[in-house]
């Protein structure tokens, strides 16, 4: 379907809102709401916990599985039910083993989104985390990143795309200087606004949440371990759903994905994450992005002709996602943000490093009217 020329914001909850906030929380379609209604009616019904519920939860879960794996090119075994992004960081930084040699690679630091650097941060305790030299726009030289590789890196943590300038880095090539180093992939800003594939990307861990470009419930993520990778790390966190005792004291792993899964999972989350990844499936994912790229594209157009707008990112519009940073010179980025919201409009304060700018962040559902309408919006302020 053409995204462009066909109005589909009948699918989501009306309001009265222009909502340009998707790189944070997106909407969620009418139809997932409505599937989270509808599971919670039957689950109840037929007993929480009872055989019947049992079968019905695990086939929710194999669906959910399925469907993202689907979505990343991956095996449904492969997708940890996690709560947020930031959570499958943690898997990876607490359970890789170190020994006083270790280093690990990131890239930016107070450039990268908080839940991408602080977990690596936090490793300085034990290892080397040694950083990546970065331009305005926060690419790196693949060179650079095999500069800084040695015998002893156990680990490159890198984004997809970039949650202030919407950068996207060139992971396939990226991942070809990386020599065998394991590749850690924050993916919250790709996944469901850009075709992601991680045997193409050949990362060995991706985590990302189902409540951004997905446009699923608050409180799902997702985390691709890939199988053999999995040998790399030990849980943090142990419970009857992801061990098993044998001769009355051992304890043992179970395999993906349960290894890395304590306790029940967030059932009527995963079921309106479903549903939300089967609706963005329908569109396809290049016609999401074509709809994106073509708003983002009107939109810093029409800020580009009004003075004293900065426009932050890569001119490029392959090189970034629908994320549009700017800033108005001589007015705060709060006050923008927090005057555009009075007008219903709901963008996002964020940072480029020390410097607050205002991000908007469309997705497919909005419509060129709206974008207008903020530029108009803006105009006036
Ligand atoms: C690049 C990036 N990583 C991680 C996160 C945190 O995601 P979550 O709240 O799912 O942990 C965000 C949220 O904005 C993000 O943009």
């Amino acid at each position: 379907m053409n995204l462009v020329s066909n109005d589909i914001s009948a699918d989501f909850p009306d309001s009265d809102k222009i909502y340009l906030n998707n790189a944070s929380v997106s909407l969620m379609p009418n139809q997932s709401i409505e599937a989270m209604k509808e599971f919670l009616i039957s689950y109840n019904s037929i007993g929480p916990d009872s055989k019947e519920s049992e079968l019905f939860v695990t086939e929710k879960l194999r669906n959910v599985r399925k469907i993202i794996a689907k979505i990343i090119s991956c095996q449904p075994d492969e997708v940890v039910l996690t709560q947020s992004t930031t959570d499958g960081i943690n898997i990876v930084a607490n359970g890789l083993s170190f020994d006083e040699k270790s280093n690990m690679i990131i890239r930016g630091m107070t450039h990268e989104h908080h839940s991408n650097f602080y977990p690596w941060l936090k490793l300085q305790e034990k290892i080397s985390v040694k950083n990546l030299p970065i331009d305005k726009d926060g690419f790196f030289k693949p060179e650079d990143l095999e500069s800084l590789i040695d015998d002893n890196t156990k680990l490159v943590a890198l984004s997809h795309a970039l949650y202030n300038t919407g950068s996207i880095l060139p992971l396939e090539e990226i991942s070809k200087t990386l020599h065998d180093v394991p590749l850690f992939v924050d993916s919250a800003q790709t996944v469901g606004c850009i075709d992601v594939d991680v045997s193409k990307i050949n990362c060995n861990f991706m985590s990302f949440n189902g409540s951004k470009w997905l446009c699923g419930p608050m409180g799902t993520g997702l985390f691709y371990c890939n199988r053999k990778s999995s040998e790399l790390l030990e849980p943090k966190t142990i419970g009857g759903e992801s061990a098993i005792i044998y001769d009355d004291i051992n304890l043992a792993f179970k395999e993906l994905p349960d290894k890395f899964q304590t306790g029940f999972r967030n059932y009527v989350g995963v079921v309106g994450l479903e549903s939300s990844a089967n609706y963005l499936l329908n569109f396809g994912l290049k016609n999401i992005r074509k709809k994106n790229q073509y708003l983002s594209i009107l939109l810093r157009e029409e800020l580009s002709k009004i003075p004293k707008i900065i426009l932050y990112g890569p001119e490029d519009p392959n090189s970034r996602t629908s994320i549009v940073s700017f800033n108005i010179e001589g007015m705060d980025s709060q006050e923008v943000v927090d005057r555009l919201e009075k007008q219903n409009i709901i963008l996002a304060l964020r940072e480029i490093m020390e410097k607050k700018i205002v991000r908007a962040s469309p997705h497919f559902f909005n419509s060129e009217s709206q974008i207008m309408s903020v530029v108009d919006a803006i105009k006036k302020l």
